[in-house]
Order: C-alpha cells, then structure tokens, then sequence
C-alpha cells in the first residue's frame, strides 16, 4: 500500500509517517519546503505550492490513500492578512489536490483528511458528537466547515471521503502542551479564565493509530479525534503541575489579560468544546490512553 501525505513534516505528520514505516506503507509527501525533500526507499517527498497552484502529480503515482493534514499553523498572531492565510492554506491545497486528480487515471481509494474540533460551537454544557449540525459560529468554525465543505468535493471523484475532527494534541515534540508545560514549570502556571472550559485532548499516539484505523477499515464519514475524557482546563493545568511535582497557587488569569497578550488568537485558551470518542470506539478502535494522568505521565 502506498500513501501521500500532506503536511507530513508537521507535529501529527512526523508520526503518522513513521507509524506507516513500521507498517510497511509506502509514503509519498507533498510539502510547501523545497528543502524538506527527501528520497529514500519508502520515503519520497514532491513539491507543491498551493497558493500558486502548483504540483508535482507525479505525487499521485501508484497511491492508494490520500492523507491530507497541510495548513498554515493556528499557533501565531491572528492579524487579518494572516487569518487569511490559516483559511487558505486549507482550502486552496485541498482544491488542488481534487483539481489535480479530475480527468486522470489514478487508483486512489480514500481520502482521510484533518479537521478540528473548533468547529463546535463554545459551550461549557453541550456534550458534541459527529451529529451535531455546524453552523459557522466563530472564526476556527468557518475555517473547519470551508475545508470539510471543500474535502467533499473528493466524492465526485469517487474517492471514500474520511474526516478526522481533532482535539487538542497531547506530544513531547512540540504543539500546545509544551507551551502549558512552561510555565508551570518556572512556578507560574494557572488555569484561564474561570477554567471551566472544556478541553478534549487525545495523546498523539492514540490519534497516529486512529488515522490508520480509518485508513485500514476504510471508514467513511467524520469522526472525532478526541479521548474518552475531557477535562476541564483548571483540571488540565492541576495535572500538568502533579505530573510535573510543581505547585500551583496562582489565580486564574482573566481572559482580558490573555487577550491583550495574543490577540485574537486568545480564544483558542477559553474556548470550551466536550466532545464525544463514541463513534470511533463503536467501530471497534481502541484508545491506549484515556485518562490525562497516564497521557501526560507518559509525555512529560
Ligand atoms: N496539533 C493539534 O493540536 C491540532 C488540533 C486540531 C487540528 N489540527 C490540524 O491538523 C493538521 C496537522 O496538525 P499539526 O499539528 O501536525 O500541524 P503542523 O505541525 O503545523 O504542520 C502542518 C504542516 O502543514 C504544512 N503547511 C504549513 N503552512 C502551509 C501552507 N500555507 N500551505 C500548505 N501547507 C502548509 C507544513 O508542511 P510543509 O512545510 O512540509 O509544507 C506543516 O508541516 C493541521 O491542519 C491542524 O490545523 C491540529
């Protein structure tokens, strides 16, 4: 079996690029770098530039799975030129990629392409499943509705269409737990706002493997790439400190603090989405962490 990735040289990419290694899938990758092109036996990156629309379509060679995770990185000022980035990115690369493929002999099966659970709306009450029926109620619920929106267009081409909505992303290499891990390690870290918000997080292992149980089932549809349990965000920070044996004894921080800190981009620490794993689970996937004690034992 051979796969191409997009945005495999990011956080989720790097892993789910070793874990088809080890199952003996070939990986083909497209990336925006010219510098990050590699040919080894298993191992062959392409250029592309989606802005521009450019493509190496020989990325399409022999695959059977696309596996589509490219967009510009959330985690920077949200200016207005650069919220247009984070939308584009993830619109104008799948577009290509469907453009690209219409009208050519190819033998791709599925695509399973990222998505994230800011497509919920804000609610410290709602408990969210794949069912529930998006509306665009914030700025990431837009940007996750026009890539879904645009991902669909893979079914005209007879492509099974998978979608993965993904939680807050739990890793040592990188991504937002380092950054919750700092402070509290220089002995100031604290919960926001009322820190009652909602976080659903998953362990990247657990999302590597359930990229590949949608790719080995051939599972169709949306499902959410979220553990079993959410926490809220005083309880994420309380064991980030008990995993990390440091104390915590300040407030909160209140969200106008956070705000003139980052911006618009401050949202993405208030925001409260609980999310249910039971989809995924009822076909049979099976999550190693579902507690956060274990997962950040595990990491940190
Ligand atoms: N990590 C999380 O907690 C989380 C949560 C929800 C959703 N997601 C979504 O899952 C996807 C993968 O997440 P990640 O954490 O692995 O992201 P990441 O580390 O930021 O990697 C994303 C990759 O996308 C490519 N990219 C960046 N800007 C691009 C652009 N303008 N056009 C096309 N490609 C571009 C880059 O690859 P090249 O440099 O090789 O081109 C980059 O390595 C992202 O779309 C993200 O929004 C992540």
């Amino acid at each position: 079996m051979k796969v191409l990735i997009t945005g495999a040289t990011g956080l989720i990419g790097q892993e789910l690029v070793k874990l088809c290694l080890k199952k003996n899938i070939a990986v083909h990758y497209l990336t925006t770098s010219k510098s990050k092109l590699e040919v080894s036996e298993n191992y062959k990156g392409f250029y592309w530039n989606p802005e521009k629309e450019a493509i190496d379509k020989a990325c399409f060679n022999g695959v059977d799975a696309i596996i589509h995770l490219a967009g510009a990185t959330i985690s920077k000022r949200w200016t207005t030129s650069y919220k247009k980035v984070i939308l584009s990115s993830r619109r104008d690369s799948t577009r290509l990629l469907v453009n690209s493929l219409k009208g050519e002999t190819h033998h791709i099966k599925q695509v399973i392409s990222a998505s994230a659970i800011g497509i919920y709306p804000d609610s410290l009450i709602n408990y969210y499943d794949e069912s529930f029926k998006i509306t665009k109620t914030s700025f990431l619920s837009e940007v996750a509705k026009v890539w879904e929106d645009e991902v669909d267009a893979f079914s005209k081409l007879d492509i099974l269409v998978s979608k993965i909505r993904i939680g807050l992303v739990l890793s040592n290499k990188g991504g937002a737990l380092q950054e919750m891990v700092k402070p509290v390690k220089f002995g100031v870290g604290a919960a926001f706002g009322s820190g009652k918000q909602w976080q659903s997080w998953i362990h990247l292992d657990d999302l590597s493997q359930m990229f590949m149980h949608v790719l080995t089932h051939q599972l169709p549809g949306v499902y959410n790439g979220v553990a079993l349990n959410p926490v809220t965000n005083n309880e994420l920070v309380k064991v980030i400190a008990s995993v990390t044996h440091k104390p915590l004894f300040l407030p909160n921080i209140p969200q106008f603090v956070m705000k003139l800190i980052l911006g618009d981009m401050h949202v993405l620490l208030f925001e409260s989405q609980r999310v249910s794993s039971k989809k995924i689970e009822d076909t049979g996937f099976y999550f190693q962490y579902h507690h956060l004690q274990p997962a950040l034992e595990d990491l940190l």
